[in-house]
């Protein structure tokens, strides 16, 4: 089966993929405990149509919220779908809005609290829906605002500008749980926050592809997609990983080594004091000194048991980003035997 490559998606500006409800529920259930009476910002969404938005809807008493914000980026391009959130009250003018919701009750009074109860908000309380000033772009004035207000920044950004996406949420100092793609751990800024411990891999996915729903008129010819039985179009996307810096155990929980080093196994490079590497598992238990491992150690890494010093992913030197001496002369990718490995990870066992 072939998949769409958000990389791609990158580059031919495709940004429209919509979380999966099931995807969404799987990682915030690693972080519960930490929304308590707090203000959660959904920046890239359109009340109708995201399901993170529904998600904290769904969930705002049982998550104990304080608020719930979300705003999107000039109307939405699957508004004319018949599956929307909301039905009756979408409408198709493409506007910017904002949506703040701040207490959930039993508003129409069928005996349970429930999403029927946010459309009831929604429809009658003149405030909860409003149309913002600009276009919704999160880097706007308005938008900086309401991410000031926010404690905790849920989503998944366009991927086209997830770099300015992240600078931001860091420049800001906010908390946040996103969706992106594993590509954005070699983009220089990613991998220097995930190196501090500033930034590391959410939870619930750690490998293979996820559904994302697509626009009616998404341009597919890749097999990984699927259409329901209403039209609906999904595609199948390929090393999704969720980015967060709210810290949760199962991060903390040390990788089971077995193997033993030998230096026929794990020869070092031609250009850095570092052996290879070629599966995280297979980790020497017993070696001491650095190693280059693949960038999907990040899957299994605990913080409390390595400790991270750079990375060697492109032709291109960077002192700051490679973070241990190099030894050849201007290609930075890891040689051996005058060959190129694969982009690596450099680490060391803390003892
Ligand atoms: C990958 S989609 C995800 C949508 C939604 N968060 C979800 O997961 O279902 C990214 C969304 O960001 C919106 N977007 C694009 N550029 C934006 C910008 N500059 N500011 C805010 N949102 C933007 C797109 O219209 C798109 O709906």
């Amino acid at each position: 089966m072939a998949y769409i490559d958000l990389a791609n998606a990158r580059k031919a500006k495709k940004d429209e993929f919509y979380t999966s409800l099931g995807d969404i529920e799987a990682e915030m259930h690693f972080y519960e405990p930490h929304f308590r009476g707090k203000v959660v910002l959904c920046n890239c969404d359109d009340p109708y149509e995201s399901n993170f938005f529904k998600y904290f809807a769904m969930n705002f008493n049982y998550l104990g919220l304080k608020k719930l914000i979300a705003t999107c980026y000039n109307g939405s391009p699957v508004a004319d779908s018949e599956l929307l959130l909301f039905p009756e009250e979408h409408t198709t003018d493409k506007k910017a809005r904002k949506i703040v919701i701040t207490e959930v009750q039993d508003n129409n009074g069928d005996g349970a609290i429930d999403l029927a109860d946010v459309e009831w908000l929604i429809r009658n309380e003149k405030n909860v829906l409003t149309e913002l000033k600009g276009n919704g772009d999160f880097r706007s004035d308005e938008c900086i605002e309401l991410l000031k207000e926010a404690d905790i920044v849920v989503t998944n950004p366009p991927f086209s500008l997830f770099r300015e996406y992240l600078a931001q949420l860091v420049n800001f100092n906010k908390q946040f749980i996103i969706i992106g793609n594993i590509n954005a751990v070699s983009y220089k800024e990613t991998f220097q926050l995930i190196k501090g411990n500033r930034l590391w891999l959410g939870a619930s996915i750690h490998s293979g592809d996820r559904e994302f729903r697509v626009p009616d008129d998404y341009p597919l010819n890749a097999a990984g997609q699927r259409i329901d039985e209403h039209g609906i179009k999904y595609i199948r996307v390929k090393g999704v990983r969720w980015f967060t810096n709210i810290d949760y155990p199962q991060r903390h929980e040390k990788l089971e080594l077995y193997k033993k080093y030998d230096p026929e196994e794990y020869p070092k490079y031609d250009n850095y004091d570092a052996i290879n590497v070629n599966v995280t598992n297979e980790i020497p238990k017993n070696y001491p000194d650095i190693m280059g491992v693949p960038i999907t150690f990040l899957d299994k890494y605990s913080p409390d048991q390595f400790e991270i010093f750079g990375m060697s992913a492109s032709a291109g030197y960077n002192a700051e980003i490679v973070g241990i001496p190099f030894l050849g002369k201007k290609d930075a990718r890891p040689l051996i035997d005058g060959k190129n490995t694969y982009a690596r990870i450099f680490i060391r066992q803390i003892k």
